[in-house]
């Protein structure tokens, strides 16, 4: 039969209720790591853009920071996920929004891994393409997305 978010259940194969609340626990820090890599990114833009010429080295020296911040943030989020759908739900499909929220956090790892790819380039003299803010930005906007929608099929 096919499950729902409302039939979680009580972390028999996970562990025990410890292991269930750290990985719950690590979820939501990586969440924070995430959205602090994306708002700090966004921060270092803005005030790039307002530098008039050339932005200081050392505000453009946080941008590679943020991102790794970002990669630790998105790539926790993967692992502790995928434990806690396997071991409180059995992997088992839990409808439309949670594979939407699947697909918005598959999109904002390979935006991110870009990102530092760009930052890398960056870092050996290449100067970032002009969309590079653009792509910055949006992942923000996934991050409350996928919030939006993860408060949407376990709220
Ligand atoms: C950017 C990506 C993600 C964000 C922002 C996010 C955010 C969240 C939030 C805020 C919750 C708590 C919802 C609530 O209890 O009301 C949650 C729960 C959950 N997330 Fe994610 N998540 C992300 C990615 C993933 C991925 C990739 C997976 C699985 C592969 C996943 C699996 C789960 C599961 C199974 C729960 C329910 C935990 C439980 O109550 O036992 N999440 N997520």
């Amino acid at each position: 039969m096919r499950k729902h978010a409302g039939d979680r259940h009580d972390a028999a194969n996970s562990g025990g209720p410890a292991m269930d609340g750290l990985m719950k626990f690590l979820h939501l820090f990586a969440l924070m790591l995430g959205a602090g890599a994306g708002f700090g990114n966004m921060m270092v833009a803005m005030q790039a853009r307002c530098a008039g010429g050339a932005p200081p080295a050392a505000l453009l020296g946080l941008r590679p920071l943020f991102g790794r911040l970002g990669l630790a943030g998105i790539v926790l989020i993967w692992l502790t996920g995928l434990w806690l759908w396997i071991a409180d739900y059995d992997a088992a499909p839990l409808g439309w929004a949670f594979v939407a929220k699947l697909a918005v956090a598959a999109l904002l790892l390979a935006v991110v891994l870009a990102l530092n790819a760009i930052f890398a380039r960056a870092a050996r003299g290449t100067p970032p393409p002009a969309w590079a803010p653009r792509l910055g930005q949006s992942t923000s906007v996934l991050t409350v997305i996928a919030v939006a929608l993860a408060v949407y099929v376990f709220g």
